[in-house]
């Protein structure tokens, strides 16, 4: 990938190379999510690429944790063009924090601190729209995540839909952009949202398919939650529910635990048209909802590279300012390495196996 690009870079007139240098060193205005033609879409009528569980890394940060789902951190996910950031979020010790499944297994920090992480990336990038997911895995309240927010400083940032439910009223980019109301954030579940009306239950808004899948032939596109629109898509569109396409896979570690499935993902995040790829879920989704997806959701989301798949469904072909991640050696035999520490906290693992839940 990186050698094809550098080889065609070489064969560009010098003029050129400058303007692709500039566009990739700097935030190009009259971009909106790195391309001019988003800018007068509808939020909901574009394709945003989810990193899901962004912050549980599989780096040296977590000694290459089987329990991270992501290769690189969230201000460079955002960098390299991720839009949608999805966490779960924890009671530990009288905070939030951003566990995963439990505190004991994998725990990324606070809410506030992360989310200040992506305030200052939105703050280096004033033409992006950032969708936040909150996974509410201990029924935090409207005013406990508002707290997080006003820590983070980001709640100048957020943005209140007229409508408290499914609709199809959507600003374009460039309206969310001028009014600088550049976060949207979801949240599953939260039922009274009167102290932050920003923060959106998700389901009211968002409808998604079975997250919870372990081979290539098990991926669908049929509606899992809410229930409520469960197995009917065309219900869930008719709602104006946006369309969230969960694809990526878990394989089993033993003791019912289920870790990311970093050995197939380059198939999983491939945008071809084989069973298990990316790109065949995303036109099978397509033609069955009869528009695509609003939000596609992975792991290990520079594999494959899943954008490639997320430009093809907005029409982009020349996105502008986004940044490839950094160069390092992600390979399964350094996280291999890493497994063999993880494993050294085997009793941990014993008991966050007994905790597993149904949160994704
Ligand atoms: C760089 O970005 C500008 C502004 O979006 C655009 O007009 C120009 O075509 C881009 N240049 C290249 C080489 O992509
Ligand atoms: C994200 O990762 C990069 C590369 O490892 C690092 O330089 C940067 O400090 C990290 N950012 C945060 C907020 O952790
Ligand atoms: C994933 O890869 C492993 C081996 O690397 C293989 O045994 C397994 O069947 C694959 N899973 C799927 C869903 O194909």
């Amino acid at each position: 990938m990186l050698l094809t690009s550098l080889s065609k870079l070489l064969l560009l007139p010098a003029v050129l190379r400058t303007a692709l240098a500039q566009n990739t060193t700097s935030s190009s205005s009259g971009a909106c999510n790195n391309d001019p033609s988003l800018c007068s879409r509808q939020y909901n009528e574009i394709t945003h690429l989810g990193a899901h569980d962004s912050p549980y890394l599989r780096d040296e940060s977590t000694r290459f944790s089987t329990s991270g789902n992501q290769y690189f951190n969230t201000t460079i996910q955002l960098s390299a063009g991720v839009r949608l950031l999805t966490t779960q979020v924890h009671s530990r010790n009288g905070e939030w924090h951003l566990c995963h499944t439990s505190c004991d297994l994998l725990d990324a920090g606070t809410l506030s601190d992360w989310l200040g992480e992506i305030r200052d990336w939105m703050e280096d990038n004033p033409n992006d729209v950032v969708t936040v997911l909150l996974v509410n895995s201990n029924d935090a309240s409207a005013s406990d995540l508002a707290g997080e927010y006003e820590a983070a400083g980001i709640t100048q940032y957020s943005y209140t839909p007229s409508s408290t439910e499914g609709t199809l009223e959507w600003p374009t980019l460039q309206e969310l952009i001028n009014a600088d109301t550049r976060l949207l954030t979801f949240v599953a579940s939260l039922d009274d949202n009167a102290a932050a009306p920003y923060l959106l239950d998700q389901f009211n808004y968002i409808f998604e398919n079975d997250y919870d899948n372990t081979q290539f032939s098990d991926f669908s596109c049929a509606p899992s939650r809410p229930s409520s629109v469960s197995g009917d898509a065309s219900s869930a569109i008719s709602q104006g529910l946006m369309p969230l396409m969960n694809h990526f896979l878990y394989e089993e570690q033993g003791f019912g635990l289920q870790v990311p499935d970093e050995g197939n993902v380059t198939t999983t995040n491939a945008p071809g048209s084989e069973v298990g790829m990316l790109g065949r879920a995303a036109d099978e989704c397509t033609s069955q909802y009869g528009r695509a997806p609003t939000f596609i959701l992975v792991d290990f989301f520079n594999v494959g590279p899943a954008i490639e798949t997320v430009d093809a469904l907005n029409q982009v072909s020349n996105p502008v300012g986004r940044r490839s991640v950094p160069e390092t050696v992600q390979t399964q035999s350094s996280a291999a390495s890493g497994m063999v520490r993880v494993t050294a906290s085997w009793g941990c693992l014993i008991v966050a196996a007994m905790l597993v839940s149904g949160a994704a």
